[in-house]
């Protein structure tokens, strides 16, 4: 019996460690277990003081996924019996994080030009049950409301949670994502910008919040007397994966330079090409392409385009995601008017993008592209 094999030539993404990168890891690993300290030693402390010095803020926390940096972050906030606002178009733990925390999350529609909230939807969907917002920078990109987004929080006294798991080292007018809210949450899961197989990351200039993550990540202890008087986690970042993410961190600045590099060369070439949207990056906003993504004109079947850029070019290509209120345990929450989340997402389509992918390959995707949208107008 014959096995059919998928013929794939350029992946949606792929991990990158380079060859010190990989040396740096062997030997880091080496020292961890000779040392026999496999928790709360050095590596995260390196990690913890190299994201203090990228987002310029007091305290980072080290934890096991975004996911859980989510939940320790609206735990703080006592959002349990509230609301929290969260986008409709954004991965689905913004949405579990908030139920695990005892809080109904309200869906808040996307504005299709900056990816963001759609500020009047946020107006409209603000309550005095309101507890806190999940703001994601998707696909790495702030949004060019991100002012307007801040102030909307603040004159309410709103606690803005950043969630940049798309977002580690995009900046707006020299600021970080991260930098802008009151506590900021990144993942090193294996797709991410820096990755460590998972892991996760808290910002913040809140010391009260640095003291309860501590505190929660590690089983509830209290740090001076020792005693557990808190419901806490085990959801610290053990010693090797801190050691991993460590070294991804070192390459930052390259990895960002040639994503940036990579996205650069697709909207070169892409721009103004019929059957498009791109999106606009206005002056001053330093993206970290986490994805790439381009929007179809809706003549054209993204299914369709999605299978012919796989079987004849060997390009996998993906939506954005599917809107949350369509995942099966999440259509409660749709409230029928979500409709530019529905729109933007159901015609966004990710290029491959990673660090590593060649200046020929991205060439190689774009008129793989070109050449099937052509067929499909
Ligand atoms: C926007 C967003 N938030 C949160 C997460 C969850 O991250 P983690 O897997 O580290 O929990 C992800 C994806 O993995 C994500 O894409």
């Amino acid at each position: 019996m014959f096995m059919e094999v998928e013929v794939v030539s350029i992946p949606f993404m792929r991990p990158y460690f380079s060859e010190s990168g990989r040396k740096n890891i062997h030997a880091g690993i080496e020292e961890i277990l000779q040392s026999g300290r496999l928790m709360m030693g050095p590596y995260a402390e390196k990690l913890e003081q190299s994201f203090r010095d990228q987002v310029s803020l007091p305290h980072a926390i080290s934890v096991t996924t975004c996911t859980t940096a989510l939940q320790i972050c609206l735990q703080y906030f006592d959002v349990a019996g509230g609301e929290v606002l969260v986008p409709s178009g954004s991965f689905v733990t913004d949405v579990s994080a908030v139920q695990w925390s005892g809080a109904d999350a309200v869906l808040v529609d996307m504005n299709s030009q900056t990816l963001s909230f759609d500020m009047e939807d946020l107006e409209r969907k603000v309550s005095s049950r309101t507890k806190a917002i999940i703001w994601v920078h998707l696909a790495g990109i702030m949004s060019s409301e991100h002012g307007q987004i801040v102030s909307f929080a603040r004159e309410r006294g709103i606690p803005l949670i950043e969630d940049c798991a798309h977002a580690l080292g995009a900046s707006v007018d020299g600021v970080q994502a991260g930098a802008l809210g009151d506590a900021a949450c990144y993942s090193f899961y294996p797709t991410k910008i820096i990755t460590s197989g998972t892991g996760g990351m808290i910002a913040t200039r809140d010391s009260a919040l640095d003291r309860y993550a501590r505190e929660i990540r590690l089983f509830g202890r209290d740090a001076e007397t020792g005693k557990v008087g808190r419901l806490g986690n085990d959801w610290f970042l053990d010693e090797i994966r801190a050691c991993v993410a460590y070294f991804q961190m070192c390459e930052l600045d390259e990895f960002l330079a040639h994503r940036r590099a990579s996205a650069g060369h697709y909207d070169q070439i892409l721009r103004n090409h019929p059957g498009l949207r791109l999106l606009d990056v206005p002056n001053g906003n330093l993206p970290s392409y986490y994805q790439y993504s381009v929007f179809l004109d809706a003549a054209i079947n993204r299914e369709e385009l999605i299978k012919n850029l796989k079987d004849r070019h060997g390009v996998v290509a993906k939506e954005i995601y599917l809107p949350t209120h369509k995942e099966t345990v999440f259509q409660h929450l749709d409230d029928g008017a979500l409709k530019q989340t529905e729109e933007t997402l159901a015609r966004s389509l990710c290029l491959p993008m990673f660090v590593g992918l060649g200046n020929q390959e991205v060439e190689e995707v774009a008129h793989a592209l070109t050449t099937e949208i052509r067929q499909l107008l």
